[in-house]
């Protein structure tokens, strides 16, 4: 099993270099990431490379058994290369480019950009492709972080032109799907076509909201696409010298790219983790979810490859990770599929606008509490290793994550404050808390292993899905969707069938008439799960053939259902017409994966706890125990089992320590 560190030897005098390397064997760390913002360094002019310094490190890194993961630097285009060509800058709507000085200053559909990008990656790529120690590759560094998804450039406008005449054919076509008839703003020729920068509307309806929906999802998709595009080039220009396999970091929940997109191509996915910072902490079921999802964009394990290793933050810093949390946020992510952890960052900088993002060691560099547990977290990984690699989560439940919906949704929220990726949380979180493990996946992976399968305001449809999805409740699978799912065709228009439009005949209901409670007011709501309250959105329900779960019990539509499920075939289709509140939503998903037969890992919930069910490579069932509080908690486990770590036998209450993990195998 991969355990090591980012590392920038190019920060530190070379005479530290042997101590570093000499520090992390100890600390039982066998791979380093390196090079991925060092292109100023390795070309410090257009076409005069230097890679001696990276050919000792690695040697040096070689030398300890460590192996090297080489980033290509693209994120951090350097300033001769700005100076020269200016026009690499990406621009914002207001057509500001968005200058040098921080990092990833770029357009992905510059054709200079695209060029030099393609030049450092071969020449990376040839260099080392015949090293033993290097084992794998990272394209650049977190696409789109620092909102760098969308740009409104020239090229990007000429790119976004050509998108659209591939997609639709005709600019017929293209008035017809986005319906340009509206406000006359119907297009002759595609070099007519805007992108959606700023308009007279935007002082009143800040961003992007005033502008057509359907040319902004098209924008949407385009721009992931240009990221996709981007990186493909420097797939393309690696394989061509190298088998070894590539990566890129992607960052969990951030939603501007659609990560089924971007990780397709890829060997395997990593992505960097940081549970709690300057700017908040994360609760642990967000970061659980974001690990599932991680996995879920490839149905395939992962890599985490910044793992939070210190207090961490850019003009202030976040919380000290207490004693026990890294090792906990490690089996964290080993349980949810992480299979290599690479701690950011080795050090903590002296310069640079990170300077107070601190790393297993301190700017002192001397070790202490932290060097320390994770030295002995990597020992006990490497024994554990077997357990991990190739092991999978046995989950029977599935939440779908959609990004066409998501975009929908965002610039659209149709109620003050909805928030998809906040929805998807609020059932991941419900289904955890009941230690129900559950897989986040995309519409389109393969469900029929799922009893269970929730797709949260999937609003953005066509037939297709709809045919996958009926022809899985057919065939005995259970589906949950919620308000506002199934009412809008995939160029964004809305359907013309009574809501839930393409979900109606399988819900086997209409809604009549909803009402928007834009969190001021709620509706009362009784039913299956007992009492709760919708304060956002509330259905009002005729069932055609639909049988009620829950029915409201306030304002002018109480006693009209709100949610409801109908069989379909030998499955059911369940329908949440409103949002409710934390513990409602638990006790109803609750209910509905015990009809459906999905079952959680542990039967008694304890708070704050994560257990999190397993099947290793050989076939072994095992459990992993998670505590996330701060004190004592005994977990009642019903199974005989071993506990690996402990090696001790055992069954019935099981005691995890403040921050506590615990691997159990089965008997
Ligand atoms: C990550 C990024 C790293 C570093 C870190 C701390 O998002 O990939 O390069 O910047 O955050 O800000």
């Amino acid at each position: 099993m991969y355990f090591g560190v980012d590392y920038y030897p190019e920060h530190w005098p070379r005479e530290r270099w042997a101590k570093d390397v000499q520090l992390m064997k100890e600390a039982n760390m066998n791979v380093v990431r390196m090079a991925e913002f060092a292109w100023a360094v390795m070309e410090p002019q257009e076409g005069v490379y230097d890679f001696r310094w990276l050919d000792d490190i690695i040697a040096i890194c070689e030398k300890a058994g460590i192996d090297v993961v080489l980033g290509t630097p693209t994120a951090t285009p350097p300033k001769w290369l700005v100076n020269q060509y200016p026009d690499i800058l990406m621009q914002d709507s207001k057509g500001h480019a968005r200058g040098f000085g921080s990092r990833r200053h770029y357009c992905y559909n510059n054709p200079d950009y695209r060029r030099l990008s393609q030049g450092i990656a071969e020449k990376m790529a040839a260099r080392y492709e015949g090293h033993s120690a290097v084992i794998a590759w990272q394209i650049d560094n977190e696409f789109g972080c620092h909102d760098t998804a969308r740009c409104f450039c020239s090229h990007c406008h000429q790119a976004f032109q050509d998108w659209l005449k591939e997609k639709y054919t005709s600019i017929g076509q293209l008035n017809e799907a986005w319906g340009t008839v509206f406000w006359s703003q119907t297009y002759s020729n595609w070099s007519d076509v805007i992108l959606p920068s700023y308009t007279v509307c935007d002082t009143q309806a800040p961003g992007q909201a005033n502008h057509n929906p359907g040319l902004l999802l098209d924008f949407y998709r385009f721009s992931s696409d240009s990221a996709v595009s981007y990186q493909q080039l420097q797939i393309d220009v690696l394989r061509k010298h190298s088998e070894k396999p590539i990566t890129h970091n992607l960052m969990g929940h951030f939603s501007q790219l659609d990560y089924f997109d971007l990780s397709r191509d890829l060997d395997f996915v990593s992505w960097d983790n940081y549970p709690s910072n300057q700017w908040g902490t994360n609760s642990h079921q967000s970061v659980a979810m974001a690990h599932a999802l991680m996995w879920g964009v490839k149905n395939k394990n992962f890599w985490v490859m910044e793992q939070q290793s210190g207090p961490c933050g850019w003009n202030a810093m976040g919380r000290t990770p207490r004693p026990g949390q890294l090792r906990l946020w490690s089996y964290q992510a080993l349980a949810h599929g992480a299979e290599a952890l690479v701690y950011f960052r080795w050090r903590a900088c002296l310069f640079g606008t990170e300077q107070y993002w601190h790393g297993v060691l301190d700017h002192d560099g001397v070790p202490r509490r932290r060097y320390r547990e994770l030295a002995a977290t990597g020992a006990e990984l490497h024994s554990l290793s077997t357990f991990f690699e190739d092991s999978v989560v046995k989950a029977e439940t599935a939440l779908l994550k959609s990004y066409d919906s998501l975009w929908s949704h965002e610039f659209q929220p149709h109620t003050a404050g909805f928030d998809y990726n906040g929805t998807l949380l609020q059932y991941y979180q419900a289904l955890s808390d009941q230690h129900i493990p559950c897989h986040v996946t995309g519409v389109h992976s393969d469900l029929k292993h799922y009893k269970l399968v929730i797709a949260p305001a999937l609003n953005v449809m066509d037939t297709e899905l709809q045919e996958q999805l009926q022809a899985y409740v057919e065939d005995g699978g259970n589906l949950v969707i919620t308000f506002r799912s199934g009412t809008r065709h995939s160029d964004n228009s809305m359907t013309e069938t009574p809501i839930p439009g393409y979900f109606q005949a399988m819900a086997g209901i209409e809604v009549e008439e909803f009402d928007v409670l834009n969190n001021k007011e709620t509706a009362a709501v009784t039913g299956v799960f007992g009492q709760g309250a919708a304060s956002a959105w509330a259905d009002v329900i005729r069932c055609c053939g639909a049988e009620a779960l829950a029915r409201y019990s306030s304002q002018f539509y109480a006693g009209r259902a709100a949610v409801t499920s109908n069989q379909v075939g030998r499955g059911k289709v369940y329908y949440i017409g409103c949002d409710l509140d934390g513990p409602a939503v638990l006790r109803l998903l609750g209910y509905i994966s015990r009809q459906a037969g999905a079952e959680p890992a542990l039967k008694h919930p304890s708070p704050g706890v994560e257990a999190v069910p397993k099947k290793s490579a050989d076939g072994s069932d095992y459990l992993v125990l998670l505590n996330h509080n701060d004190h004592d908690v005994t977990v009642s486990v019903e199974r005989a089992y071993r506990d690996l770590l402990g090696e001790k036998e055992g069954s019935g209450e099981f005691l995890l320590k403040p921050y506590g993990a615990a691997v159990l195998q089965y008997h």
